[in-house]
């Protein structure tokens, strides 16, 4: 199989925004306790985060991590969660059905963003609560002093600002499991009025309003536009949420998924314009991809039959190699919408659905989809995307038709000198043999990095936590600016372009 593609630097699609590598942290499981969290681990640090978490996080190169949720935020005062520990109310958590001590609230999050070194992302609270208790936690948070709420702050020991840019209007408010669900038309007008509130204690901060919880639901497509049309002046970004998983024994189809994410921002991209034309806007509503990733969702069985517990282990997915091949090319199609998506948040960051596993004292381990992101986020960070129109057999598939075999991008460094390519050959059985014609480069040295594994089941766990691991291959050459290199059959690659080696 042969696939090709032309890199030309000038062909540039957009900058990379760092928040494409973003996170979530969620009151889920053991994403929060046991996950960031666990004072009573040996290693814990004084304020009960676990440092292998936080090395971890660091090496994945996470940038922005939104927080507290996802579905958890419906129903959350976030007033439990500050103050004196002793003094925090327990509490029936129902989107997840789990016991809430509020051990973690706000500013211990923040603090832990600051010692990741990422950039906190809050979600309000529109399920059950509105503009009181958002304009509110703006205030708590970033007001620098004088008021009753920035003083509290002050009190609760964090004498500056928090400085919290990124704002999400609430979570999945079109869901029916959504608590205190509304129609687009109620959600527009509260997001409209939540914003404008929060606009008027800081007005630099930026708003995300929710679009629809997932392609496939009814109201998609006119659920942004009626949203829009209520809160166009006072948002800066719309909301999509996806995920994936392999349904029955169609592979096929799963490794084409992408396809679904890329149709998907096409969609959400044309209703914003749509809109924008309709309310006469000179400004651009971008795109905050904020929840996505594999999920088999399918597993997660009925919720209202388990006992109420404390971080009870929910959706801990163990990835496998397909998973991770998965995952690298949704940052693929990420990377080629940079200039509309400029936030997307891998869901979620420890135990629930996430690249990072803990065991609870244990140890913590690299799950398989940890390796795309890492090397995608040190890769393509601070360059460039280009367009870079990769040709290549397809395959038939059940779902999405004929799909390319070849799913790929490039990034380049002009600082630097550096161009990152990532492929993906969605062939099971074939390599793929890659050309890539290079136009106005001069770049001698080539490194060719492949993430793959006899088994597409092959799975990292607290036994084997390396089984599935990226590693240098031979072979990929350079011969008058065009670089030939081998794909293995379902395998995510990196290949890197370098004007003068350090490596
Ligand atoms: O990430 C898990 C859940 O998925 C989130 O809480 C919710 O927003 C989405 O449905």
């Amino acid at each position: 199989m042969l696939g090709q593609l032309t890199v030309d630097p000038a062909f540039a699609v957009a900058p990379v925004d760092p928040r494409l590598f973003g996170t979530f942290v969620e009151h889920l499981g053991r994403c929060v306790y046991t996950g960031i969290y666990e004072p009573t681990h040996p290693s814990a640090d004084r304020h009960g985060f676990r440092p292998d978490v936080l090395d971890l996080a660091r090496e994945l190169g996470i940038t922005i991590a939104r927080y507290p949720g996802g579905n958890f935020v419906s129903g959350y005062d976030w007033e439990d969660g500050v103050g004196p520990l002793e003094e925090r109310p327990t509490r029936l958590e129902l989107a997840w059905r789990s016991i809430e001590r509020n051990e973690i609230g706000t500013d211990e999050f923040i603090r832990w963003t600051r010692l990741a070194g990422v950039e906190p992302m809050l979600a309000v609270n529109l399920g059950t609560r509105g503009v009181d208790a958002a304009r509110a936690l703006v205030e708590y948070c970033n007001h620098r002093r004088g008021t009753a709420r920035s003083e509290q702050r002050i009190r609760n020991g964090h004498s500056e600002p928090h400085a919290i840019r990124v704002w999400c209007l609430g979570n999945e408010m079109d869901g029916p499991w959504q608590i205190g669900r509304k129609t687009a038309v109620e959600y527009g007008r509260l997001a409209a009025e939540a914003g404008k509130a929060m606009k008027l204690v800081d007005p630099t901060i930026e708003l995300v309003a929710c679009g629809s919880s997932g392609r496939s639901m009814p109201t998609f497509g006119t659920w942004e536009a009626s949203v829009l049309q209520e809160c166009y002046d006072v948002v800066d970004y719309v909301s999509l949420h996806a995920y994936y998983e392999q349904a029955d024994d169609d592979l096929d189809s799963f490794l084409a998924c992408a396809r679904d994410m890329d149709a998907f921002i096409d969609s959400v991209v044309s209703t914003c314009d749509h809109v924008r034309a309709c309310v006469r806007s000179d400004r651009s509503i971008n795109l905050s991809f904020d929840e996505w990733n594999v999920w088999y969702q399918s597993q997660l069985g009925d919720l209202t039959r388990r006992e109420w517990e404390q971080h009870p282990r929910l959706i801990e997915n163990v990835y496998t190699l397909a998973d991770a091949v998965v995952v690298g090319s949704l940052l693929i199609t990420l990377l080629r919408h940079a200039d509309r998506v400029r936030i997307a948040c891998l869901a979620q960051l420890v135990n629930a659905i996430a690249p990072i596993m803990t065991e609870t004292s244990g140890p913590a381990w690299r799950q398989t989809i940890f390796h795309p992101f890492a090397l995608t986020a040190a890769h393509a960070r601070d360059g460039v995307v280009l367009r870079v129109e990769p040709t290549s057999p397809t395959i038939d598939t059940a779902r999405y038709g004929a799909v390319p075999a070849l799913a790929a991008t490039a990034v380049w460094h002009e600082e630097l000198g550096e161009l990152a390519i990532f492929a993906v050959n969605r062939s099971v059985s074939e390599p793929l043999e890659l050309r890539v014609t290079l136009r106005d480069l001069d770049l001698p040295a080539v490194q060719h990095t492949t993430l793959t594994a006899p088994d597409p089941r092959a799975t990292n766990t607290k036994e084997h936590p390396n089984r599935v691991e990226p590693r240098l291959v031979e072979g990929a050459y350079l011969e008058r600016q065009r670089l030939a290199a081998t794909l293995p059959p379902l395998s995510w690659n990196l290949i890197r372009l370098v004007r003068s080696p350090s490596w």
